[in-house]
């Protein structure tokens, strides 16, 4: 293997593919500059055949020939991993973990060195380009590698720089949100289907109004109420569900959705 490589990914699963796909799709690296390790070959198969990209089983070679390494792993693997690691790095690399509930305090105890770590808490939308990650540096971190982290980051989604400790707020919402929404979408489409459509044409329907609220929201930087304003006629149909979502209670839902989550990700962070 070239001992030059720029970047490895220490898993292959469902995230180490997505950010492979979105680093070369954007043409951040070369192939040439990126290597995948797992300890299943079926995924190491995977991705020679999807990007063409150099692939080992040997977690060590793959980090002793790069500089960032991305670690894309289960967070109950981590410890092992990092312990397994720890003698190839230097300061000169930097670790990016994506696993959830694992501290930047807790990987530096395991890893048990000196090395700069970049803790990253992206969402499932990554496997479609449209995820959300939130990327906090550790003490350590060069700005030119952390917006290195956040380009690639950016390559799935959009990304934001922030303090660690709103990670597990993050957690609550952006990282959590994918499943409120789907229950959104599917509640929607039920509602579809009671009132007679198809089941296809309700989950189109109710899919795709929620891809286009989004991107009115961060398209015209109107507030959400404003927007919801010039759809909302007097004595019209919209303010008649309004008022039937308000009367469930669907504010406090979402809103406590995010404060148990968020509460949830602090314990497991703690190991509770
Ligand atoms: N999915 C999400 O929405 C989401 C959101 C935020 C953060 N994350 C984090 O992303 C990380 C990866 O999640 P994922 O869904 O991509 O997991 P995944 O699909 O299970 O992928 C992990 C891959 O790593 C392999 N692996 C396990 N131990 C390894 C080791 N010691 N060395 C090298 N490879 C190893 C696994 O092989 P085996 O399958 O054979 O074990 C698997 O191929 C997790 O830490 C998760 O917390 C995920």
């Amino acid at each position: 293997m070239k001992k030059n490589k720029k970047l490895c990914i220490l898993g292959t699963g469902n995230m180490g593919d997505a950010l492979l796909s979105g680093i070369l799709s954007a043409r951040l690296y070369k192939k040439d500059d990126i290597v995948v390790s797992d300890i299943s070959e079926d995924r190491l198969a995977g991705a020679r055949a999807k990007f063409g990209i150099e692939t080992t089983n040997n977690n060590i070679e793959a980090c002793t020939s790069s500089r960032f390494i991305i670690i894309a792993v289960k967070p109950g693997a981590m410890k092992a991993l990092l312990e397994e690691i720890s003698g190839s790095l230097d300061k000169s690399n930097v670790i990016v973990s994506i696993a959830a509930g694992v501290s930047i305090n807790r990987i530096q105890e395991w890893l048990n060195k000196d090395v700069p770590i970049i803790r990253v808490m992206p969402n499932t939308p990554v496997v479609v380009k449209e995820g959300m990650t939130a990327i906090s540096p550790g003490p350590g971190v060069k700005d030119e590698d952390l917006s290195v982290i956040k380009k690639v980051f950016d390559s799935v989604g959009k990304a934001i720089i922030i303090n660690e400790e709103y990670l597990n707020a993050v957690t609550g919402l952006s990282g959590s949100g994918p499943a409120y929404i789907f229950t959104i979408i599917e509640a929607l489409s039920d509602g579809g289907v009671k009132a007679g459509l198809p089941r296809n044409t309700a989950t189109l329907l109710a899919a795709q109004t929620v891809l286009g609220a989004a991107r009115m929201v961060l398209e015209t930087g109107e507030h959400t109420g404003s927007l919801r304003d010039k759809v909302t006629s007097p004595g019209g149909t919209t303010i008649e569900g309004l008022y039937r979502l308000e009367s469930a209670g669907i504010r406090a839902a979402l809103m406590s959705a995010v404060e148990h989550a968020t509460r949830r990700a602090k314990e497991i962070e703690k190991g509770e």
